[in-house]
């Protein structure tokens, strides 16, 4: 593993703004240079996780001389609802918290009570999710429901504890994160949806065991293709294993139907098991890009807004906010930024591998 360890290019402190002057937001919603609106915000309230899995902080980079950030470089909790609250005024109606892994960041469910009485113009309230890797969801699920959070995503690759022990790379336990899965269950965080990251000749012995396990559950399990995201993980095409060979292998032991979207601009393909017995989803950013209609923004954990996975920089919003601009001139600047956004990163690399010197951001940083 070790030898393909590229090293860590720090790209949080790129400065970056939008060019040129800011002119007057009109009040619509803004639509990007590709069309595409502003419809989900994807908030990281922190850098730090309790896992090393390998496709995202592998423990030869992210180790104890790791400069993570130091705690008055995170937005706070009113920070957030702020910048929040004015995306939803350009059109945003899902938010999601992650981490790093989120729930390490202390008191989130205040942060999420706070999120929970926001509305959109029209008067509704907002789609509220988090994603998790479910180590300390057993414990925290009540209090994240009672604090107004709709439902949870949980990233889990594996159901062999050996197998999932090396990918999460710090001997987490299966048991526990099923245990958060069934008290999520068990307050309605649903529909709650489980994240695998499948890699070739890591975990893909675990596709049917999976499948099995959450049919029947009401969980959505979704397979997502392992991604280039970052520069840290040592990403090889050969350990991608596209979704149609995945679906293949399903198909050989249950028939199963094509859905419909639920929304524009998602992220998954929806299959449905023709015996009733549930649904999955298969996110295939490597081989079957989903930019097209990608509506998804990031803001960072230190305040700086990402408008792709992939983006080597974020626009400061944090030095906005600190500086003391007012409501009219944050908004002004988060609708000049979307509406020169053009990223279609995962669209323009195609199958043939990660674009060659992108230096990018990493995903512990921004979020999934
Ligand atoms: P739902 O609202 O529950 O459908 O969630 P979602 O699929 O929009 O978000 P989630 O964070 O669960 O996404 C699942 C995985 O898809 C992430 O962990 C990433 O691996 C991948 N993903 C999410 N958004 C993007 C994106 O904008 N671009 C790319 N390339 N991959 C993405
Ligand atoms: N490829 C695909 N998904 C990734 N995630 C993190 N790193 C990668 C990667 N290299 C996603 C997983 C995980 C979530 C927190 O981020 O879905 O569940
Ligand atoms: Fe942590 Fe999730 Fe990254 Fe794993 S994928 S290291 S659980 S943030
Ligand atoms: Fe959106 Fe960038 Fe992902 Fe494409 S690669 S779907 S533009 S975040």
């Amino acid at each position: 593993m070790g030898e393909h360890i590229i090293p860590l290019h720090d790209l949080r402190r790129a400065p970056s703004r939008p060019a040129g002057p800011v002119p007057a937001w009109d009040g619509r919603p803004p639509v990007d240079r590709l069309g595409r609106p502003l419809r989900d915000l994807r908030i990281s309230v922190t850098d730090r996780c309790n896992f090393r899995c390998s496709y995202c902080m592998p423990k030869e980079v992210f180790d104890k001389r790791y400069n993570f950030l130091p705690h008055s470089a995170l937005l706070s909790f009113e920070e957030i609802t702020r910048i929040a609250r004015l995306f939803v005024a350009q059109g945003v109606r899902k938010l999601r918290l992650t981490g790093g892994e989120p729930l390490l960041r202390k008191n989130i469910e205040t942060l999420i009570g706070m999120l929970a009485e926001l509305r959109t113009p029209d008067g509704q309230p907002l789609d509220i999710t988090l994603t998790t890797n479910g180590s300390v969801l057993a414990r925290k699920a009540r209090a994240l429901k009672d604090a107004g959070l709709q439902r949870v995503t949980v990233s889990l690759d594996a159901l062999d504890d050996a197998v999932f022990k090396r990918m999460n790379d710090v001997d987490f336990p299966v048991a526990e994160v099923l245990r958060g899965i069934e008290a999520a269950q068990a307050v309605g965080l649903a529909p709650i949806k489980v994240n695998m990251v499948v890699k070739r000749g890591t975990n893909d012995q675990e596709i049917l065991p999976m499948a099995e396990h959450f049919r029947h559950s009401g969980i959505v399990l979704r397979f997502i293709e392992y991604m280039d995201v970052g520069a840290t993980n040592g990403w090889r095409m050969d350990e991608v294993l596209p979704s149609a060979q995945l679906l293949e292998r399903l198909q050989q032991v249950h028939a199963l139907r094509p859905l419909e979207a639920a929304s524009p601009g998602e992220t998954a393909e929806r299959w449905a098991y023709a015996d009733g017995s549930g649904e999955i989803g298969l996110i295939s950013s490597v081989t079957q890009a989903f930019c097209g209609d990608c509506n998804r923004a990031r803001l960072s954990t230190e305040g700086r807004l990402f408008l792709c996975l992939f983006a080597s920089a974020g626009h400061d919003l944090r030095a906005l906010l600190r500086d003391g601009a007012d409501d009219a001139h944050i908004s002004s600047t988060i609708a000049a930024i979307w509406q020169q956004r053009a990223d279609r990163y995962s669209e323009l690399r195609g199958v043939g591998g990660a674009v060659p010197g992108a230096r990018r951001v990493e995903m512990h940083y921004i979020g999934g």
